[in-house]
Parts: structure tokens; C-alpha cells; sequence
């Protein structure tokens, strides 16, 4: 029995792994989506990912596969896939069985993340994710890097960013931030004025986080320094999702500031995430919450969910082959 009211994996861009985990020629299993999943680069450069077993006789592209120009290899007979998941080589065969196929994934390479399209019914991507000004700028430090694993729901940790009362309850901020928050489209852009501790001691600042769908989502910080954080999070089955967290500040004169900068502000999240785990991990969903006026915008936030599931009973597999008498329209 889920512990949500809502489907386990929402539609859109989640990540999979960072761009440096796969070299041309890589070949990586994935986990995520309740599904075994290979990844691989090509000799072309291009991420492709794939369902990861093999139509013939099952074996599992990630754990021996082998990438031949834009196509991998099965490690058990040989069979070979192209990127369109087609079957165009059997070694020791004459013809080519014609269900030898294996399902694709949408990837998007973008700001040294692989991330792939989710969608119930298997629908095409419905919006793009795009380059952000800080990455390969000179200006801008490479990420830092921190990731988890947690017993919780995107919705649920996507919460966090409106829920304007915990961060003095729970994290000790020295008072309550003021958000406001505006949903267009699959974009939810949240702006608190908040007061943080930085190395050069407490700091106004302006925390805008821009959360594109579940899966991803970008957080800036502007004050004494600028800083953005890159955040996915993936879910990987019925219970868990994987965090990864990417960090950069804009360079400061002094090299060695910059690391103290960067370093302490990634000391701040790793507390503050520390201090909402076990938070998350045992409360239950409550719906229709019960608010009160002090709390932050989560009836906006929740409205802004719903887009993302395709019910249940909506994503059967195939067509009904049956006519279905009109769907009342309630
Ligand atoms: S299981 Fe893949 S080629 Fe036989
Ligand atoms: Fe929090």
C-alpha cells in the first residue's frame, strides 16, 4: 500500500547520472522507475537509454553490453541494437525476428546531467530543459557534488521549497522566510527573502528556486555571494529516490574565498537536508492539509503537482480493443 495518494513516478525530466559517469563507449545499468534500465555513450558521443533486457533470451544489456558505433551488443548472443532500440544485426541467423525491438528512452544532455523523459502512458517530451548561464562559464566553479538516497516521494521533498514555517522550526533559521510563489506551467518559481549564515557572517539574501517539474530544479542564491545549486531527484522504485545535489559559486579575487564560500554553503544544505530526512521518511501525506495563515504557499504548490500524473486507470498499456461507450465528462 503506497504510502501516497498520488501515482509512484510523475511525468517529466529526471536525472540519471552526471555526464562524467559515462565515457564514449560506457556502458552503465540504471535503476529507476520501478525498471532495469542500460545506458550508454556512443562512439559518436550521444547518451542513449534503453530497457535493459534483451528480447532474445533476457540477459542484461548493462553487464557486459559492448558499444559499436551508435549500436550496443548483447554479451549473451551477440545480437546487436541500434539507438532506436531495433535489432539490425543476429550473427548467426538469416532474418532478423520481428519483434526484436527494445524500448527507448528520451535523453537530454544538458549542464553536466543526463536526464531522461518519464511518462506514464509513454507520451513524447512535453517541454525541454535548457543550458544555464553558469555552466562552462569561467566565472562559476564546477559542481561540488553530494547525493543520497531517501525514503520519500518527489512531491513530498518538492514541498520543502514552499514550506516557509519548518525552516526556523526544523533548521533554525533565524526567522521565518517571506516566499512568494508563481506556477506557469510545469515551471514553479518560489522567491524568499531569507537571512543566512555565510562565512562573512549573516547575510540578507534572495533565494529564488525555479523547480522545473519533479525531477529538476535550479536554486539561486544572490547576496554577499551567488551561488546555485543544481538539484535532481529520481525516483528509483516504490519507496526510494536518489538525490544529487550540484554546487557552484561565482568566483570571488580570492581563489581560496571561493572554496571557504562554497564549502560552507554546501556544509548549510547537507544540514538542513540532515535535519528534514527523517522527516521525511516517516510522515504520512495529509490531504486536504490543514493550513493555517502563517503557513507558506502549499494549496498553490499542490495545484501545481496534479499536472505531472497520469492517473491509473489511464495508463493501461494498450488501447481497449472493445468500443468504450463516451466517458462521462464530470
Ligand atoms: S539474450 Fe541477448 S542476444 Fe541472447
Ligand atoms: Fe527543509
Amino acid at each position: 500500500m503506497s504510502r501516497f495518494p498520488f501515482p509512484r513516478y510523475p511525468n517529466g525530466w529526471f536525472q540519471v547520472a552526471y555526464s562524467d559517469e559515462v565515457a564514449i563507449g560506457g556502458v552503465k545499468p540504471l535503476k529507476y522507475f520501478g525498471k532495469d534500465l542500460v545506458m550508454f555513450r556512443t562512439e559518436a558521443g550521444k547518451v542513449e537509454v534503453l530497457d535493459a533486457h534483451c528480447p532474445h533470451l533476457g540477459a542484461h544489456l548493462g553487464y557486459g553490453g559492448k558499444v559499436e558505433g551508435d549500436c550496443i551488443r548483447c554479451p549473451f548472443h551477440s545480437w546487436k541494437f541500434d539507438a532506436e532500440g531495433m535489432c539490425v544485426e543476429v550473427p548467426y541467423a538469416k532474418k532478423i525476428p520481428d519483434r526484436a525491438k527494445i524500448r527507448t528512452w528520451h535523453v537530454n544532455e544538458v549542464n553536466g546531467l543526463i536526464m531522461v523523459w518519464h511518462h506514464a502512458k509513454g507520451e513524447p517530451p512535453s517541454w525541454g530543459i535548457q543550458k544555464n548561464i553558469e555552466f562552462e562559464n569561467p566565472e562559476w566553479t564546477t559542481y561540488e557534488k553530494r547525493s543520497w538516497r531517501i525514503r520519500t516521494h518527489n512531491q513530498e521533498m518538492a514541498e520543502n521549497a514552499v514550506d516557509t514555517a519548518h525552516f526556523h522550526y526544523v533548521h533554525g533559521t533565524v526567522e521565518q522566510p517571506t516566499s512568494k510563489a508563481e506556477a506557469d506551467k510545469h515551471v514553479l518559481r518560489v522567491v524568499s527573502q531569507t537571512k543566512m549564515r555565510t562565512p562573512m557572517g549573516k547575510t540578507t539574501g534572495t533565494v529564488e528556486s525555479l523547480s522545473y517539474g519533479f525531477g529538476y530544479s535550479l536554486t539561486r542564491f544572490t547576496g554577499i555571494v551567488e551561488t546555485l545549486l543544481v538539484a535532481g531527484v529520481t525516483p528509483i522504485d516504490d519507496e526510494y529516490v536518489d538525490v544529487r545535489f550540484g554546487f557552484a559559486v561565482r568566483k570571488l579575487m580570492n581563489g581560496d574565498a571561493t572554496s571557504t564560500v562554497g564549502a560552507a554553503f554546501m556544509a548549510e544544505i547537507e544540514r538542513q537536508l540532515g535535519q528534514d530526512i527523517p522527516i521525511w521518511e516517516n510522515k504520512i501525506y495529509v490531504t486536504p492539509p490543514l493550513i493555517c495563515d502563517g503557513d507558506g504557499p502549499i494549496g498553490l504548490y499542490r495545484r501545481w503537482c496534479k499536472q505531472f500524473y497520469t492517473m491509473e486507470n489511464q495508463a493501461l498499456p494498450m488501447a481497449p480493443t472493445q468500443p468504450q461507450p463516451e466517458a462521462a465528462t464530470a
